[in-house]
């Protein structure tokens, strides 16, 4: 039986469209590297949904997928902490999806508002596709394959981890429905001993009555601390007592990631479609250039006129990477004509130097090395195989298809 404990499990997954910048770097990755210490993480290269979008250029996904898993490895998602995978090298997720498909209300799915942003958005490439429409499904099956509870995703994601929870909903209420649910719940609560077992029927009966919050949640706390309870049961009495079936597929929640404050080079914010990006690996003399070429407030033509940080993008990145004093240095040095905009610019040069120091460091070994990132794909993918595939093993007994 699967023995796992949704609140401990985030999944999150990227579409591998090339090399990473500082954007992602202080959005996704920073906190990536830090969950991988508190749950357990799944990370995966979401190469099937590249397809939705660009099912015309299947050249370049196999770079990609190398480049972003390395760009990964390289800022610290670290292979024995969290499961890193490639989405094609798990099949069950296609499964998945297609049994999913056959409960999703296709209004559910047009109704998602990234479904028509993204076909106004690349007006020039054909998105009516059955694909297209299914890629928040897929998405679902991507989380719910493996219990998730926690997804950290950016606001533009959300609603796609909202269509999750009702897609879990659905199917936990169409296939929870064992005959003779409500006699194997009581048998379930029976088995949880008398003092257990009475307190569990006392909260269920104040949620069910009541409404009252606080007593679903100390339910839940009491059935997770039941030892001598099977997990069929444990989920049985999940859902017993919130009035659905047998809880089967876990609704998972976003983790909400901050938007990045990280300013391009022309000030815009920073995005590989408008080319103002400085990727985490690039070069020293690279960064150097990209900075001392960055846009400043266009009032200080001379050095002589003053000028204002407000209106300038390097004062943004002071934000991020400097001091109270260095910043205090810039709005004074600025708005006085004290410093010239290349001297403002030096801290910033040399922070993100220091920065990506370590990492541009980590990523010439595997640089070097294309089996060594291989293999940990591999193996990954191997470890989040064997979590997907007990959950289909449930989704087909609970679909009846489990007569193989
Ligand atoms: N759609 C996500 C994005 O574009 C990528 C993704 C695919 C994902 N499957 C996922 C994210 C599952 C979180 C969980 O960013
Ligand atoms: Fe921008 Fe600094 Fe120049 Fe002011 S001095 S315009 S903050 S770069």
């Amino acid at each position: 039986m699967n023995t796992i404990d949704p609140q401990q499990r985030v999944l999150s997954g990227m579409r591998p469209t090339g090399r990473l910048h500082l954007g992602h770097y202080h959005g996704v990755l920073e906190n990536w590297v830090k969950l991988q210490h508190e749950y357990q993480c799944f990370f995966f290269v979401a190469d099937w949904h590249a397809l939705t979008t660009h099912y015309d250029t299947p050249e370049v996904i196999e770079a990609n997928v190398w480049e972003m898993v390395i760009d990964w490895l390289a800022a610290g998602v670290d292979p024995q902490s969290s499961t890193m995978f490639v989405q094609s090298y798990v099949p069950e997720h296609a499964e998945l999806h297609m049994l999913l498909s056959m409960i999703t209300p296709l209004g559910w799915l047009e109704r998602v508002p990234s479904y028509k942003d993204q076909q106004e958005q690349l007006k020039e490439k054909d998105l009516a596709t059955y694909g297209f429409l299914g890629y928040p499904l897929l998405q679902s099956a991507d989380i719910l394959i493996y219990k998730a509870g926690g997804v950290p995703v950016g606001a533009d994601q959300v609603s796609h981890v909202e269509i999750t929870r009702e897609v879990a909903r659905r199917f936990n209420h169409i296939y929870g429905r064992e005959p003779g649910f409500e006699e194997n719940s009581q048998a379930a609560v029976k088995k949880m001993g008398k003092k257990a077992g009475k307190l569990y029927n006392q909260l269920r009966k104040a949620y069910q009555e009541q409404g009252d919050q606080e007593a679903l949640e100390k339910a839940q706390a009491l059935l997770k601390d039941q030892q001598n309870i099977s997990v069929g049961d444990k989920e049985r009495l999940f859902g017993y007592l919130e009035g659905s079936g047998r809880i089967i597929l876990a609704e998972p929640q976003a983790l909400l990631t901050p938007a990045s404050k990280m300013p391009g080079l022309d000030g815009r914010k920073m995005s590989k479609s408008y080319s103002n990006v400085i990727d985490i690996r690039d070069k020293t003399e690279v960064i150097e250039t990209k900075v001392l070429k960055m846009q400043t407030d266009p009032s200080r033509g001379r050095r002589t006129d003053p000028g204002d940080p407000e209106k300038c993008p390097v004062w943004q990145m002071h934000e991020i990477y400097s001091d109270s004093s260095t910043q205090e240095w810039v709005q004074e040095g600025c708005r006085s004509a004290g410093i010239g905009c290349v001297d403002c610019k030096r801290p910033i040069v040399e922070a993100v130097q220091k920065e990506l120091a370590p990492i541009r460091e980590r990523a010439k070994n595997y640089e070097s090395e294309p089996d060594l990132v291989k293999n940990i794909i591999i193996e990954g993918s191997e470890v989040a195989r064997d979590a997907a595939k007990l959950t289909m093993q449930e989704v087909r007994q609970a679909m009846g298809l489990a007569y193989r």
